[in-house]
């Protein structure tokens, strides 16, 4: 989609769709006052009402989007606010759509433009891939969005529209990942996908590992897990800015288990249904990296992705089965299903070799995490505060949130072993903690922070107006807020 910055006057605007966003306390624009009832439309956040002015205002339709009182109009009611617009737009088959905004808001500028460019493009998505009846309406695309805005502010708006849409490009890209069925993405499909990525990202370098070159390797976490699947795993290494100089660098470890049907220790039906979203730590990774090459960003990252696909045969992994992990460690296995953190002990094993300032991993974790934070809030857990805080004030700036957990020395305890070094599961307490406490162990000294994204990397139902059912691209907004600030 185009979105254009201009300024101008609303009422003289020729277009078959004009949308006004409304401030609470501003009151609708004197021109389009006259369209509604006071009554009727009271600019509470979200709120939509369309009028047809016939010849009140030059545009043929007349859609008001309220934004609440002042207080509480931050970017996040900005984001959700320019998706209201383009969802209730885009039913009117209007190839090209006018956003009229209001004066003197709190955001202004590039914060301003970057919040509504990501509500717009976020808003507008739908997962229609596999979709072969598509209506006409539904098939509609609408092509460009014209913000009519403070001419004095236009060309900052402009510059944080380029951003936003960079960063929803990532976020979207993260959600067809996940919203691909399992069979689709098998470890070697998840593989190519990252290469094509870095073909048309050419600042992104990729590497794949094979199973071969992992058991060379001694990649023992990933084999083990990937040892019951037709498909064989992979290591990618996703890699960006290496030749920059005088730069942090950041390692990002994502966990791509394509399928998880919980292997031996196989899931109930119901818990096995959207497993195809365990790859949702990948998913993030991989649209992290995609924007912070747009963004063109002085920073060496690197993207670490261990993929396998978790299934039953007569070829698994078994229960009581002792892995040795890249690392050295030993690992009991003591519940199939827990395999997210078996796989997670080589990718972070791997990360040090960088000698990173930071280590970044994203997974679909733990159900207890959901229990835990429902979808509202991915769990953080880390092992250096300073890593934590930033983290935190990122998720809460974008809208993608996280909240913290502890990693006390009495978590570490919980999963250690008799047989070996440590056991893949703890027992039902403390579950969310007790995993982030595992992969911990692996990361070593380096600072290092776990994002349990199993709540919110897939939700069932709709949860705003730019959040719609499937793949969110849970963690994407929060990580390149994070990397925008620490560079910046
Ligand atoms: N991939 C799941 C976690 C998950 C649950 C993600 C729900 C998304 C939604 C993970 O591999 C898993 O199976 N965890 C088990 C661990 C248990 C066996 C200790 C869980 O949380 O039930
Ligand atoms: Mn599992
Ligand atoms: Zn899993």
């Amino acid at each position: 989609m185009q979105i254009e910055v201009g300024s101008g006057d609303l009422a003289t605007r020729d277009t078959g769709l004009l949308v006004a966003l409304c401030r609470q306390d501003g009151g609708v624009p004197a021109a389009l006052a006259e369209l509604v009832e006071e009554r009727d439309f009271t600019a509470a956040p979200n709120q939509t009402v369309v009028s047809y002015p016939r010849g009140a205002v030059a545009a043929r339709r007349v859609i008001l989007v309220g934004l609440g009182p002042d207080a509480g109009i931050d970017e996040e009611r900005l984001r959700q606010a320019a998706a209201t617009a383009i969802r209730a737009a885009r039913p009117f088959g209007e190839e090209s759509v006018v956003v009229a905004l209001p004066a003197d808001l709190a955001v202004t500028g590039a914060a301003l433009g970057e919040a509504l460019a990501t509500g717009i493009e976020l808003g507008d998505y739908r997962f229609t891939r596999f979709r072969t009846s598509l209506t006409e309406d539904e098939a509609f695309d609408i092509e460009t969005v014209a913000l009519l805005a403070d001419p004095s502010d236009a060309s900052a708006i402009a510059e944080g529209v380029a951003v936003g849409q960079a960063v929803a490009n990532g976020v979207l890209m993260a959600r067809d990942l996940v919203n691909t069925p399992g069979g689709m993405k098998t470890p070697p499909d998840l593989a190519a996908m990252a290469i094509a990525m870095g073909e048309t990202q050419p600042s992104i370098t990729v590497t794949v590992l094979d199973e071969v070159e992992l058991a060379e390797q001694g990649f023992g976490g990933i084999l083990a897990v990937g040892k019951g699947s037709d498909s064989p795993p992979r290591f990618i290494i996703a890699e960006y800015g290496a030749d920059l100089e005088g730069v942090p660098t950041v390692c990002l470890v994502g966990k791509g288990l394509t399928f998880d049907s919980g292997g031996l220790n196989i899931k109930p039906a119901d818990g096995m249904l959207w497993m195809k979203n365990d790859m949702g730590g990948s998913a993030a990774v991989f649209g992290t990296l995609r924007v912070v090459a747009e963004l063109g960003l002085p920073i060496h990252l690197v993207g670490l992705v261990p993929s396998a696909e978790n299934m039953p045969s007569g070829r698994s992994y078994r229960p009581g089965d002792i892995v040795t992990t890249l690392s050295g460690t030993t690992v009991e296995i003591h519940n199939t299903d827990a395999e997210g953190r078996v796989i997670l002990s080589d990718g972070l094993f791997y990360a040090r070799r960088y000698e990173p300032d930071a280590i970044i991993e994203l997974s679909t974790l733990t159900g207890a995490i959901i229990i835990a934070l429902a979808n509202h809030a991915s769990g953080l857990m880390a092992t250096d505060q300073a890593l934590a805080d930033a983290l935190l004030a990122a998720g809460t700036r974008s809208g993608d949130r996280a909240w913290q957990l502890p990693l006390w020395d009495e978590y570490r305890e919980m999963v250690k072993a008799e047989n070996a070094d440590l056991k893949n599961l703890a027992g039902p307490a403390g579950g969310s903690i007790t995993a982030g406490a595992f992969l911990a162990h692996f990361a070593g000294d380096f600072p290092f922070a776990h994002l349990d994204i199993a709540g919110t990397a897939w939700i069932d139902a709709p949860k705003s107006p730019y959040l719609s059912s499937g793949g969110t691209g849970a963690g994407v907004r929060m990580v390149t807020r994070y990397l925008r600030d620490l560079v910046g």
